[in-house]
């Protein structure tokens, strides 16, 4: 047995419909899962939802259901989103699930039993849509809140308090000694800007079970349940400890009820794939609450940028969205993977535009990899009957140079750069159908020779483009396999070596991998 490769992405609010922001983090981590498999990593993908505290608690009531009931009708959306994302999640947490509740619990009695907590009372100015009190650092000039904030009312509380100034100088210590921690390197200089100019406030990790039922109890104090983000972070502890892994201690697999018969080996894990909004929550609470229970810290934070649509924030009310589901079903899924991998970089924010879209998938996707592939299909079968020639490698050293460079975009988690490398193949092979033309070679009896070298050329470069692309975009790479007749699936990276393309086998039909489709126009709704 040996430690997988573990990937999580956030865990998202049950408290609406998934949007652009949740499709795009989904995507790039099911993107990071399925590229360390086809490297030969057997990496475990884990997603799923935030079900408690008082945003689903609230949304919940608005629709008149007790919030389990609202929640679990939202989870089979969710659950049905992923597969329409073509994700391959090797497991979907729901924080109401008892396997979750029961490490939560148990972290919870570990940390009171170190003596971490303590009780205070607190006086200030509550934002219930924040679920946060808010500071006088929050105030605008004029001393009112931001109307962002809603509703602000004063209250005093009796609460728990996680003791956070004695863990800063060694969470600074750890950041620096640890340059990968944090990607990319700008957001690590923000929290390390963050730690060294701050003192840490203790982290108040309770609510009074009187304003918020919708939580995990205390262990030691029924009279209140815990703070959401503390229950939302353990998660990614949870679904190690419920398949037994051995890395964590006793208290945590038997909290989470694994059998200890299928032990998994996961923490810590490789990557939590985030946006920036929660670095904070990833960068500092964590790692300090699984310091402090004695646990060894994840390996890496990956934080994305933001989608914005058309310059503008996207937001319900202002009807600036964008319906990941409806341009899945306009488009395919994987023209809208394709375009939120190649649009955006891991790390800055993104602009959605409809027109940016469509000249993508028209370029890129339909005249770019679609027509190669399909004009080599085709000249195989007109003029060799779809059967493959004898190999040659005058592309091969284009190929090579894709792979190398593909490959290590994959490694350094630039996604972006992995499909700007694969490009790079696309357009070579095409601009080799102009150079060698192939049609003008048909047409005289000498030229036979060529004109096997250039299909053979051609179909090889298909093939291993088909095993670059594969963890974007599976389907086509799927389809391209199925089209050059090559048995199983394009999801080993070790098969994108020149020269594989076996000589003699009779290739499949070929068919537009991306249709010409031209933007519905549709109605707002
Ligand atoms: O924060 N563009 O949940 P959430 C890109 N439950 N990413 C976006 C986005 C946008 N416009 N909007 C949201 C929570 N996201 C907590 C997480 S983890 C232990 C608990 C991303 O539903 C956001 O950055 O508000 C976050 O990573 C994820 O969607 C879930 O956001
Ligand atoms: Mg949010």
């Amino acid at each position: 047995m040996s430690k997988r490769f573990y990937v999580t992405t956030a865990i998202d609010y049950v408290n609406g419909q998934p949007h652009l922001g949740h499709a795009y983090e989904k995507v790039i981590t099911d993107v990071i899962a399925r590229a360390r498999r086809s490297m030969g990593d057997d990496a475990f993908f884990l997603t799923g939802l935030d079900e408690h505290g008082q945003k689903v608690q609230q949304a919940a009531q608005q629709e008149g259901k007790t919030a389990q009931a609202y929640s679990d009708a939202l989870a089979e959306d969710w659950k049905r989103f992923a597969s329409k994302l073509d994700l391959t999640n090797n497991d979907f947490i729901r924080t109401t699930e008892p396997r979750h509740k029961g490490v939560v619990s148990a972290l919870l009695s570990e940390l009171h039993a170190r003596g971490h907590f303590y009780t205070a009372e607190y006086v200030g100015f509550y934002s219930t849509r924040a679920e946060t009190f808010l500071t006088d650092k929050d105030r605008r000039p004029d001393g009112s809140f931001d109307p962002e904030y809603g509703d602000v009312a004063q209250l005093t509380e009796q609460n728990y308090y996680f003791r956070l100034k004695d863990h800063q100088q060694w969470l600074i210590d750890h950041i620096e000694a640890n340059p990968d921690f944090i990607y990319p390197d700008y957001r690590r200089n923000e929290v390390l800007g963050f730690l060294k100019n701050n003192t840490l406030e203790d982290l108040c990790i309770s609510r009074p079970s009187a304003r918020l039922t919708w939580g995990i109890p205390l262990p030691f104090d029924p009279g209140y349940v815990t703070y959401v983000w503390f229950d939302a972070l353990t998660n990614y502890i949870t679904i190690p400890a419920a398949h037994g892994d051995p890395a964590l201690p006793p208290w945590a697999r038997k909290a989470a009820g694994a059998s200890g018969n299928e032990a998994v080996e996961l923490w810590p894990a490789d990557a939590h794939v985030v946006g920036k909004d929660i670095l904070k929550f990833h960068a500092v609470y964590w790692p300090i609450m699984l310091k402090a229970a004695g646990l060894p810290l994840p390996r890496k934070l990956v934080v994305h940028g933001w989608w914005m649509k058309d310059g503008q924030k996207m937001s319900k009310s202002t009807g600036v969205i964008v319906d990941p589901v409806q341009v899945i079903q306009d488009w395919g899924v994987d023209a809208f993977r394709y375009y939120v991998v190649r649009e955006l970089d891991l790390g800055p924010d993104g602009n959605w535009t409809d027109a940016g879209f469509e000249a993508r998938y028209n370029a890129e996707l339909a005249n770019g990899l679609g027509n190669l592939v399909n004009r080599s299909l085709g000249m195989l079968n007109k003029y060799r009957k779809g059967i493959v020639p004898p190999p040659h490698d005058e592309l091969a050293a284009d190929a090579a140079r894709a792979i190398a460079a593909v490959r290590e975009d994959y490694e350094a988690y630039r996604l972006q750069g992995a499909l700007i490398d694969a490009w790079s193949l696309v357009s070579r092979a095409n601009l080799y159908v102009q150079q060698t033309a192939p049609f003008t070679l048909a047409k005289d009896p000498a030229q036979a020779e060529r004109l096997d070298q250039v299909l053979y050329n051609l179909l090889e470069a298909c093939r291993i483009l088909a095993i670059l692309v594969w963890p974007v975009i599976p389907q086509t790479a799927q389809k391209i396999y199925g089209q050059l007749g090559i048995p199983g699936a394009p999801d080993r990276f070790a098969d994108a070596a020149w020269g594989r393309l076996v000589p003699g086998r009779a290739t499949g039909e070929p068919a537009a991998l991306f249709p010409r489709h031209d933007l519905v126009p549709r109605s707002k709704s």
